[in-house]
């Protein structure tokens, strides 16, 4: 039932514009997607509200937008290319690649389902500790005890498990003799880090601070799947918070109950979000924690809060020779800063709020009763936020709705319709998420007033064209958002 409610925000998200397959005319590009007219918007809202939460209401936290590609020393400091890997598995039947934990997992889950619960237990155990032990031939070991099979070919005739690493390597160079190798970055975080003198110094800022950043990231993932839960080409938004060492824990637990917090603002259902901490801690980490939601497919991580310590900036103090270090005047001591994460998926963000938006309702229209699919977005999100319809499409209606929209467009995004009913348009402005739908008829050429028509009750009123302003705003606008936040 849930794995139908996925398929069908999948679905409409294709049909009404927001997500589409990459390069879909020539069969699409295996986990890579683009955003269309709708999602575009939804997209750019997401990352506005994290931005203005993250880096204009607090005047210690500042942006930055580093480049994609980088020093190749600086993914040898970071241990990406030696560590950044999935342990991966190959079926020699059908030459198929898998996760060797994700084929467990799979395992466990059926385990679960089938009510076996001691063995799943037991499988989880014994996978935790092979992934703690980085021990690859325990991992394969227990893929032949519990006779996981291909799920293409049927049969168990496995390699052993490998790793694989996750980056994109490319060439830079004009000349194939002279080129060379550089990666698409992993993650954005790296770009703060070899920044953190230049932004400190230029920017005179004093610790704790922090710097943020949004931008694409690459993974080979070799099992994406999820639609945009795991994809080749993603985006991320991510604060380094740096600190005096031996403060980490507390501003560790500040971070995550303002991230919570940030989520819960948006007014999705409480339940369906969890912390998960980690059991195998990254190789930078002494604690790290995953915000969960509870995708209709199950609870999915969305966000990660990680206390690096001084991992970062000590590798890239020893790779580079050059001192990264703070002098904190309090203390009066020269220290490498601590550092917090807040790591959060713009794509997967998305996803989130397009599963808790999206609603099929059953609606009385006459006699008859129909189903209403709408997207309850919260209406600073929503792509349009005011949709106005003309009547008709003569007698100086469409005249009329063009001058509300050109009176109203520097601050509200609005969208003209005239085609089809009046019902069709509310439909159609229903499935992507618009709070208001405004609709001008005769009597508004006597009485300068409209019908508004609110998404989520779809109770009608008349209001005059001048007061438009004032009763929308407020409820559309990032700041009322952002004003939760305290
Ligand atoms: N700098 C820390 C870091 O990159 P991460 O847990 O690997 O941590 C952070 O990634 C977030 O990025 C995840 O919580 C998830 O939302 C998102 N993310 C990671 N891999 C992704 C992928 N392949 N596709 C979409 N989003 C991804």
């Amino acid at each position: 039932m849930s794995e139908e409610i996925f398929k069908k925000v999948v679905s409409h998200s294709k049909e009404y514009g927001f997500v589409f397959p990459s390069s879909e005319i020539y069969d699409g590009l295996g986990a890579i997607y683009d955003y269309g007219q709708n999602g575009v918007e939804l997209k750019n809202n997401i990352r506005q509200y994290w931005w203005k939460s993250m880096v204009n209401l607090h005047d210690n936290i500042v942006g930055l937008d580093s480049a994609i590609f980088m020093h190749p020393k600086v993914w040898k400091a970071s241990g990406h290319v030696d560590g950044f890997s999935d342990p991966m598995i190959d079926n020699k039947d059908s030459k198929k690649r898998y996760r060797a934990d994700n084929l467990l997992e799979e395992r466990i889950a059926k385990y679960e389902k089938d009510g076996k619960t001691n063995k799943a237990e037991e499988l989880q155990a014994a996978m935790d500790k092979a992934i703690l032990d980085n021990d690859l031939p325990a991992l394969k070991a227990l893929i032949e005890q519990h006779e996981i099979a291909c799920p293409v070919s049927g049969t168990r005739t496995w390699t052993d498990v490998r790793q694989f690493n996750l980056m994109y390597k490319t060439q830079m160079g004009a000349l194939a003799e002279d080129a060379e190798d550089v990666y698409l970055r992993p993650e954005t975080a790296q770009g703060i880090f070899v920044n953190f003198l230049n932004v400190q110094k230029t920017g005179r800022m004093k610790i704790p601070f922090g710097i943020a950043q949004t931008g694409k990231a690459f993974r080979n993932e070799v099992v994406a799947r999820g639609f945009i839960m795991r994809m080749r080409e993603f985006e991320q938004m991510e604060m380094q918070f740096f600190v005096r060492p031996g403060t980490e824990m507390e501003w560790y637990t500040h971070w995550k109950e303002q991230r919570l917090k940030w989520h819960n603002a948006l007014g999705a259902n409480p339940a369906n979000y969890r912390f998960h901490d980690h059991v195998k801690l990254a190789h930078y980490a002494n604690a790290a924690v995953d915000i969960e939601y509870k995708f209709p497919i199950g609870f999915r991580e969305v966000e990660g809060i990680h206390s690096r310590t001084d991992f970062d900036l000590s590798q890239h103090q020893q790779f580079s020779g050059k001192k990264l270090q703070y002098f904190d005047p309090e203390v009066n001591q020269n220290y490498i800063p601590y550092v917090v994460e807040t790591s959060i998926g713009l794509d997967r963000m998305f996803l989130l709020t397009m599963c808790e938006s999206f609603k099929e309702e059953q609606v009385q229209n006459g006699e008859q009763t129909e189903t209403r699919t709408v997207l309850n977005l919260p209406p600073a999100l929503a792509p349009v936020k005011l949709a106005v319809f003309p009547l008709v499409k003569k007698d100086g209606l469409p005249e009329m709705a063009r001058t509300i929209i050109s009176d109203l467009k520097y601050e509200i995004n609005c969208q003209y319709e005239e085609k089809d009913s009046i019902g069709k348009r509310y439909r159609r402005h229903d499935a992507i998420g618009t709070p208001f739908c405004i609709t001008i008829d005769y009597e508004s050429l006597q009485d300068e007033s409209v019908t508004i028509r609110h998404r989520d009750t779809m109770t009608q009123e008349r209001v005059k064209i001048a007061a438009l302003k004032d009763l929308i705003l407020p409820k559309v606008s990032m700041t009322e958002l952002l004003k939760k936040l305290g």
